[in-house]
């Protein structure tokens, strides 16, 4: 299954957005989607393996250095044909992955939304090699407990997207943020020390994160918290790709809040639009989502959107009273999460530091 010879659904550059419809999916089967309300995974896998063949041979000019990250889109069977969640880039579609050893484990396969203004092949072609080369790098680089496994890339003309999907393990808890609302007695600061440890994980690889966020924190079916979507913020950074705001609003540090929309120029000398994180940029977000494990609810809910970089610019921070229900594990850790949140990028902890005073 690893080798990666299908295009990217690009025969269906013509989809837009609308590309939901009933009709489009019911005329493709090869992702396993549900016909007549019945799944039929042994059928539609062996359909869909005489398709890949198909497609395989007639897509020679395969981009290169895509090997080595498994093609999931056979061994996939999808189990509901509508997305079942979605954040700003993206829908969240829950599948069955049907293994070697003959297990079977549920998936979600997330997909970057068709915006509509991603109709040209060029573009999709771009954003597709982009997004290979992050998975990539993640699927061969990446092994922590702390860190959602990547089991692969799927192509389906019945998933609402013009590029791959990315195929991760379903985490039947949900987001951080969800566990700590349900489970209210669960310890928080064995929590962040997982954030924590996932991310001083990716630093070590001398890499950044880029969208540290409480909804990019999942909760493994064992109760660990997992890192997700490590690289989506550079995917989307394919120029043409909606606005320059890749990462969440929300959690930007000030020096990056400060440049919003403004050009910079890139450690190659290349201009760019947007949000250059940095490591020091990812410890700023992992401080707030450690006040939001403490807390329960998000950060800065109260302030308005449009005036958060002038708040968080203006020293505007997370404050022990905005949260009446803060987990008495508080006292211990707030300090260390402060000092995350410093306005000079130089004056935050690096990970290496978070996770020495997490011991
Ligand atoms: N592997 C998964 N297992 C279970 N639920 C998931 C999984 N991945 C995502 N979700 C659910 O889907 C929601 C949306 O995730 P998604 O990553 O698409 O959006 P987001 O993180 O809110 O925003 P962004 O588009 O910036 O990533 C999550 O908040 C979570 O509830
Ligand atoms: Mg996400």
């Amino acid at each position: 299954m690893s080798g990666y010879l299908r295009p990217p659904p690009l025969a269906s550059s013509s989809r837009s957005s609308s590309s939901r419809s009933s009709s489009s999916r019911s005329s493709y089967s090869s992702f396993g989607t549900r016909t007549s309300g019945a799944t039929t995974p042994s059928s539609i896998r062996s359909q869909s393996s005489n398709q890949s063949a198909t497609s395989s041979a007639s897509f020679s000019s395969a981009p290169p250095g895509v090997q080595g990250i498994p093609d999931r889109t056979n061994d996939i069977t999808l189990l509901d044909k509508n997305y079942v969640a979605g954040g700003g880039f993206s829908y969240i579609y829950l599948g069955l992955l049907h293994r070697s050893n003959g297990s079977r484990v549920k998936v979600a396969i997330k997909v970057i939304r068709d915006t509509g203004l991603t109709q040209s092949p060029e573009f999709q072609m771009k954003l597709e090699r982009r997004l290979e080369r992050e998975s990539k790098l993640w699927y061969s680089s990446f092994n922590h407990e702390n860190i959602i496994r990547l089991y692969g890339l799927a192509r389906d003309p019945a998933l609402s997207s013009v590029v791959s999907g990315l195929v991760f393990p379903w985490c039947e808890h949900g987001t951080v943020l969800q566990y700590v609302n349900k489970y209210q007695k669960s310890l928080r600061v064995p929590l962040i020390r997982g954030v924590a440890s996932g991310l001083h994980y990716i630093h070590a690889m001398d890499a950044v994160h880029g969208d540290i966020k409480s909804a990019n924190v999942l909760m493994s079916n064992e109760g660990k918290p997992l890192l997700t979507d490590f690289g989506c913020s550079k995917v989307l950074g394919v120029d043409g790709y909606t606005t320059e705001l890749k990462s969440s609003l929300m959690y930007l540090s000030p020096e990056l809040m400060d440049i919003l929309g403004l050009e910079f120029v890139d450690s190659k000398g290349k201009k760019q639009k947007g949000t250059p994180t940095t490591k020091a940029s990812d410890v700023w977000a992992f401080g707030l989502v450690g006040a939001e494990i403490l807390g329960g609810s998000e950060v800065f809910s109260s302030i308005r959107q449009l005036h958060l970089p002038s708040y968080v610019c203006n020293g505007g921070r997370p404050k022990k009273t905005d949260y009446p229900n803060l987990s008495r594990e508080a006292d211990s850790i707030w300090p260390l999460l402060e000092i995350c949140w410093s306005a000079e990028p130089g004056d935050r902890l690096t990970m290496d530091e978070v996770i020495a005073n997490l011991r």
